[in-house]
């Protein structure tokens, strides 16, 4: 059994080293993809020291964008969602897809499923839990017995918050030999738009879940997204209400990326063997502030919060807001993502009473400027890296590490930093 499973990795070695590319950005022509075929482009050009393709369903619409982003040299490939021979066709010729094709529970489900037939790479800004609880499901053991990295939430969900855990655990650990018992992440600033591709996969979280109860049972579940089995602890729901929190002293409100985050973190220290320890906890909110005006911003910002998120299908409500925020294909605009940022504070308890505070900073806008260099980065680190040998439905942190730290770093505009 073991000597099959060796064979077939060092077979997969082979095979992925033979593609064609190295990395296919699927979704180029959607308000993401462009963005990161843009940055590819311009930062690491064609067939130099990379080799890559963009990816859509239409020459034409692949075409237009190709023109406005890159040049002729950028290959086009296409594939749809929905035809399995066109994605085979796909997978078998990169070693890592880079999908920006979303809502990723409507149109990813056959392109996972072919990543790992053809031993192919994959990442995404998925950030749809109850998908990623049926990917892991239907998929885990076959990718990790045949060693293939599919890698969901590579952007502002939910790099910031796993990597930066990963980051300050390490640094806890050089420093005092033993992880951080708990860990509280604060949002202490951001300044950012959402696009309507965004805003589509929100709807549809929404939409299956009201159809199907179960769902919410996951995105319910602290740890909805661990191993079977595994899938209890010390962690309580997020936060849903605007408190004073005398660790920020601020006042805190619910962070809308908080019920994928912190799955994400728990499910890292789930697969790596918990190494931040089985009690660890670990929790997100974002600060509005000290005083009367924290405390009125804090209640107003979750108001506008619960009214996105919880206004009924069909509702008139739910109908305004539809009408104010952007379709799909739309998002926020070059001025708007380079005028973007954020800061997120980690509030570290240490073993022996100690404590420390993590930072992680990025220079764009949260959703798509920063999210766009973090979503190739990953690509690039899949595609090029020396990382660790192991399959499966993996998280950040845990497929990519110190290779993709180094990364985020030294090209993708984030810092982060560690006081004690
Ligand atoms: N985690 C994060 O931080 C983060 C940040 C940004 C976005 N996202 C996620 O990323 C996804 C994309 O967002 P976006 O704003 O870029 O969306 P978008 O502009 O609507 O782009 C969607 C892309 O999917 C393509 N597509 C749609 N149906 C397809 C099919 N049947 N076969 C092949 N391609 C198909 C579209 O192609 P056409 O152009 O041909 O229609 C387009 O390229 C969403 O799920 C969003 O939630 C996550």
């Amino acid at each position: 059994m073991i000597t099959t499973k060796v064979v077939s990795l060092n077979k997969m070695i082979n095979m992925s080293n033979q593609r064609e590319f190295d990395i296919i950005v699927w979704g180029a022509s959607g308000f993401t993809g462009r963005l990161v075929a843009e940055y590819l482009f311009n930062n690491y050009g064609v067939d130099q020291t990379i080799k890559w393709a963009m990816g859509g369903r239409s020459q034409t619409k692949l075409e237009k964008v190709r023109a406005e982003v890159a040049d002729n040299s950028v290959p086009l490939v296409i594939a749809d969602s929905q035809d399995e021979e066109s994605l085979n066709a796909m997978t078998q010729r990169t070693k890592v897809v880079c999908t920006t094709v979303g809502p990723y529970a409507k149109y990813g489900s056959k392109l996972v499923h072919s990543c790992i037939s053809n031993q192919t790479d994959y990442c995404d800004l998925a950030g749809e839990v109850q998908w990623m609880r049926r990917m892991i499901d239907h998929h885990h053991e076959a990718a990790s017995l045949n060693g293939t990295k599919i890698v969901h939430t590579c952007g502002f969900d939910s790099i910031p918050s796993d990597m930066g855990v990963y980051f300050v655990q390490k640094e806890a650990k050089a420093r005092t030999g033993q992880p951080a018992k708990e860990i509280k992440m604060r949002v202490r600033a951001m300044k950012g738009e959402m696009s309507g591709g965004t805003y589509a996969s929100l709807n549809n979280v929404m939409k299956e879940a009201s159809n199907d109860k179960s769902i919410y049972k996951i995105l319910l579940n602290p740890y909805g997204l661990n191993p079977e089995g595994e899938q209890s602890g010390p962690d309580k729901r997020d936060l849903q209400s605007v408190v004073y929190d005398k660790t920020s002293k601020s006042w805190i409100f619910p962070f809308v990326m908080a019920g994928i985050n912190t799955k994400v973190v728990r499910r890292s220290n789930a697969l790596m063997g918990y190494p931040y320890g089985e009690e660890f906890r670990y929790e997100e909110a974002m600060m509005s502030g000290k005083g009367l005006s924290g405390r009125i911003k804090g209640l107003t910002a979750a108001a506008a919060l619960g009214v996105m998120m919880l206004a009924k299908p069909g509702s008139l409500i739910k109908k305004g807001v539809d009408m104010v925020l952007p379709k799909p294909g739309e998002g926020p605009n070059k001025t708007k993502r380079e005028a973007g940022f954020y800061n997120l504070k980690f509030f570290a308890e240490l073993e022996n009473g100690r404590k420390a505070v993590g930072v992680v900073t990025g220079d764009m806008d949260p959703g798509y400027g920063s999210t766009s260099k973090m979503l190739a980065e990953s690509a690039l680190c899949l595609a090029k890296d020396n990382l660790p040998k192991i399959g499966g439905m993996l998280t950040p942190s845990v497929a990519m590490g110190d290779a993709l730290l180094k990364r985020l770093e030294e090209n993708a505009g984030l810092s982060f930093s560690i006081n004690f």
